[in-house]
């Protein structure tokens, strides 16, 4: 299949194109880094675009049977004005654009799979699925306003949108941050501890993208999360022990998340418990399933 991915130089990215090139795909990524442009072997090139000004040389492009959506400015950057405008424009022109770019292509892709985000349910400690209400607040907004744009531009393919949970990884993400701090013997628990934490294994996550790519799932939303969340304060331990590190300290109250980070510390006080059903009924399995297993790998300790 010749596959399109946007965001393909990011931390979810990379990995994707590694699997879908050992799968035997064609892979175009767009990518806004001019330098990076050019053939890197004869099943993959990076080619340059800008969603703001709309440049893109759509010759570079050959027909394209299925399309993986990352691009997007980070969310764990600092919840500046400015930068919440740039989450939401770096995700919203850019689904326009390649829109645009693949409603002009002579033969429309078959999929879309695009990347969205737990962030989207409000917080709650009960199971949800993805016939919950939308939650309040930045993350939740811009993670409809995301979802609703490819699927209105592009009608007639098959839309599928995963909303993703903590990814769990020892080179990227939560887990760079946090492995420091709990490697040092000095991480705790955050907020009353109480709140869920729905996780997905980084390598199930790539799977989860090429099989909503290559098999028979049906356009929509899905909740892209292992089967066990945790509360923040299992995790906690769990990493803790993982790394056969003391875990003693009291948590950090809610109101110094608050003091520090602003309306970003939500990312970690929210409470999200994710039912993965839905999409495992189009059979997919998770291969790390409990939070301990997916951590004691992370580490290269199973
Ligand atoms: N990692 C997580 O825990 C997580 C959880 C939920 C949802 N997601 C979503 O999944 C997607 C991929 O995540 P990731 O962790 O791989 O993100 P990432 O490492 O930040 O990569 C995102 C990619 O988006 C492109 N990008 C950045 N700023 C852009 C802009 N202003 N305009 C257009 N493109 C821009 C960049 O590619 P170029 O520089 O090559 O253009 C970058 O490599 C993101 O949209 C993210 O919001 C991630």
């Amino acid at each position: 299949m010749n596959v399109l991915v946007t965001g393909g130089t990011g931390f979810i990215g990379k990995q994707i194109i590694q699997a879908l090139l050992e799968k035997g795909h064609a892979v175009t990524n767009l990518t806004t880094q001019c330098k990076q442009e050019g053939r890197v072997s004869e099943m993959f090139q990076h080619v340059y675009w800008n969603p703001t000004t709309k440049e893109l040389n759509k010759s570079l492009l050959n027909s394209i049977q299925g399309v993986i959506h990352l691009a997007g400015y980070s969310v764990a950057n600092k919840w500046s004005t400015a930068n919440k405008a740039l989450m939401v424009s770096s995700r919203i022109s850019s689904t326009e654009f390649l829109c645009e770019i693949l409603n002009e292509m002579d033969t429309l892709p078959n999929v879309l799979v695009g990347a969205s985000a737990s962030g989207f349910y409000p917080n709650s400690e009960e199971i949800q699925d993805e016939n919950a209400l939308k939650g309040t607040g930045f993350l939740s907004d811009l993670t409809q306003q995301w979802e609703e744009a490819s699927t209105s531009l592009l009608p007639s393919i098959k839309n599928i949108h995963l909303r993703i949970g903590v990814v769990l990884s020892a080179n990227d993400g939560a887990l760079k941050k946090l492995t420091p701090i709990f490697k040092a013997g000095i991480g705790s628990a955050v907020g009353n501890g109480n709140q869920y934490m729905s996780w997905v294994h980084e390598k199930d996550l790539v799977s989860l993208f090429i099989h909503c790519l290559e098999n028979n799932v049906a356009s929509g939303v899905y909740n892209a999360t292992s089967d066990i969340p945790v509360t923040n304060y299992k995790f906690s331990k769990t990493l803790a022990m993982v790394l056969r590190k003391p875990f003693f300290l009291p948590k950090v109250p809610a109101f110094v998340l608050k003091v520090l980070f602003g309306e970003m510390s939500q990312l970690v006080l929210v409470s999200q418990r994710l039912s993965n059903l839905k999409i495992k009924s189009t059979a997919f399995e998770f291969r790390f399933k409990n939070i301990h297993d997916a951590l004691s790998n992370v580490y290269g300790k199973n």
